[in-house]
C-alpha cells in the first residue's frame, strides 16, 4: 500500500506544504503547537507560530496554569494566557487550553495539603475552574481539565487534591468545567500513556471508567507524547492504546509531542531516526478514527523545555534553533500529504470527523 511504502522512503524528501493545511486535508482537525510567553517578542518565531496554515491550534505552554492564573488566593490574572489566546483570536487559530487541575506549578498557598479538608479543597477547585474556564469560556476547543493524575506504577498520584478528596477531585473538576464552559471538549491528559499497555494505561482506563460512572463528563484523553529518539513507541503500540481509549471517550489526541535526542551533538542518522519516530506518532493518529489532532510542545529548539528539564538532552522539535526545518518536519508533511491523497482517513472515518468539526466551529 502506498501509505506504508511512503513510511519507508520519505525521511529526507523535502516537500512543500504546511503542517495544519495538510493535516486537515488528511482528515485531522488540526496540527498545533504549544507557545510560551518568552517567545512572543521574537519575530522569527511569531511568523511561524501565527501562520494558520502551519499551526491550526495553539496551546499556552504555561500561561493558563494555576501559578500564572491564581498566584494568590482569589486574585486571578490572565495576562500570560491571554497573550497567546489573543493571537489565536486574531489569526483564527483554535485554542487548546491547558490546564486546570495539576499537581505541578501550583502556587504556594495551595500546596500545603494538610491545611485543607475535603470541603475546602472542593471550594478551591470550584473557584479556580469557574474563574479560569469562565474567563476563557467559548474560546477553548478543548480544556485539559485534569493533568497527570496517575503514577507510572498505576497508583493515583498523591497530590494535594487527591489527599483532600480522593478520586472525587477528578470527577468534581470535570463537572465544574462542563458547567462553566459547556462547549469545550474536556480532556484528561497525561504522559507515558502512549505505549500499550503498561500499568499506567490500565490504571488510566480504570480511573476514567470510575469518574465517568460518577458523572464526570470526560470527552477526550490526551497523550502528551514526550519521548526519546530511537526509544519512542511504535505506531502499532500507540494505535492499540488509542483503540482502548476510544472505547471510553469521544476523541483522543497527541497533546505535547516532542522527541528528544538523548546524546548531543547528533548526526544525520539520528536526524533521520527522529523523523521516523515522529511519523509513527502522526501515522498512529491518522489510523485511529477518534484521533483528532497532534500538538507539538513548541516547534523550535530555541524555546523547547527539554534542555532545562533533561540536561544534556534536546533538539526535540521540528525546527532547529535557527528556524531551519528538520527532516522530521518534511517527513510529517509528506506522510500527511500521502494520507490525504490516498483517502486513508476520510474514507475510514467520515462521521466522527465531520461531527467534531461542526461542534468545534
Ligand atoms: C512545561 C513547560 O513547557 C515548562 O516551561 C515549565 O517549566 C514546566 O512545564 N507536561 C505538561 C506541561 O503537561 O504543562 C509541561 O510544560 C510539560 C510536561
Amino acid at each position: 500500500m502506498n501509505f506504508h511504502l511512503f513510511l519507508l522512503s520519505s525521511a529526507f524528501v523535502a516537500v512543500s506544504g504546511q503542517l495544519d493545511k495538510v493535516a486537515k486535508e488528511a482528515g485531522l482537525l488540526y496540527f498545533g503547537t504549544a507557545v510560551d510567553n518568552p517567545s512572543l517578542n521574537n519575530q522569527n518565531y511569531l511568523r511561524i507560530a501565527r501562520d494558520p496554515a502551519e499551526f491550526g491550534s495553539l496551546t499556552p505552554a504555561n500561561g493558563q496554569k494555576w501559578s500564572n492564573t491564581q498566584a494568590s488566593q482569589g486574585r486571578f490574572t490572565y495576562g500570560s494566557g491571554d497573550a497567546i489566546a489573543n493571537i489565536a483570536r486574531q489569526t483564527g487559530q483554535q485554542l487548546r487550553c491547558h490546564t486546570l487541575v495539576w499537581y505541578n506549578q501550583l502556587p504556594g498557598w495551595d500546596t500545603v495539603s494538610s491545611v485543607y479538608n475535603r470541603d475546602q479543597m472542593q471550594q478551591i477547585i470550584t473557584a479556580h475552574i469557574q474563574n479560569v474556564a469562565g474567563h476563557y469560556k467559548g474560546r477553548c476547543y478543548a480544556w485539559d481539565v485534569v493533568n497527570e493524575a496517575m503514577e507510572d506504577d498505576g497508583r493515583y498520584r498523591n497530590n494535594p487534591m487527591y489527599r483532600a478528596m480522593g478520586v472525587d477531585y477528578i470527577t468534581h473538576s470535570f463537572k465544574v468545567a462542563q458547567q462553566t464552559d459547556p462547549a469545550a471538549k474536556l480532556y484528561y491528559n497525561d504522559f507515558n500513556i502512549e505505549r500499550c499497555c503498561n500499568a499506567k494505561i490500565n490504571a488510566t482506563i480504570a480511573m476514567i471508567r470510575t469518574v465517568k460512572a460518577a458523572g464526570a463528563p470526560v470527552h477526550g484523553i490526551g497523550m502528551q507524547g514526550h519521548s526519546r529518539v530511537g526509544m519512542s513507541p511504535s505506531k502499532r503500540e500507540m494505535k492499540e492504546t488509542m483503540a482502548r481509549f476510544s472505547e471510553l471517550v469521544d476523541e483522543v489526541a497527541f497533546t505535547e509531542v516532542d522527541i528528544r535526542h538523548t546524546k548531543l551533538p547528533i548526526g544525520a542518522a539520528e536526524r533521520e531516526q527522529q523523523g521516523k519516530d515522529y511519523m509513527e506518532v502522526v501515522g498512529a493518529c491518522l489510523e485511529t478514527p477518534k484521533c483528532v489532532g497532534i500538538t507539538v510542545w513548541d516547534f523550535t529548539d530555541q524555546y523547547s523545555w527539554i534542555p532545562q528539564q533533561y540536561p544534556g538532552e534536546g533538539e526535540a522539535c521540528l525546527w532547529d534553533r535557527n528556524y531551519n526545518k528538520k527532516p522530521a518536519y518534511h517527513s510529517i508533511v509528506g506522510l500527511l500529504q500521502s494520507a490525504a491523497s490516498s483517502g486513508l482517513r476520510t474514507s475510514a472515518t467520515p462521521a466522527p470527523v465531520a461531527a467534531i468539526a461542526v461542534t468545534a466551529a
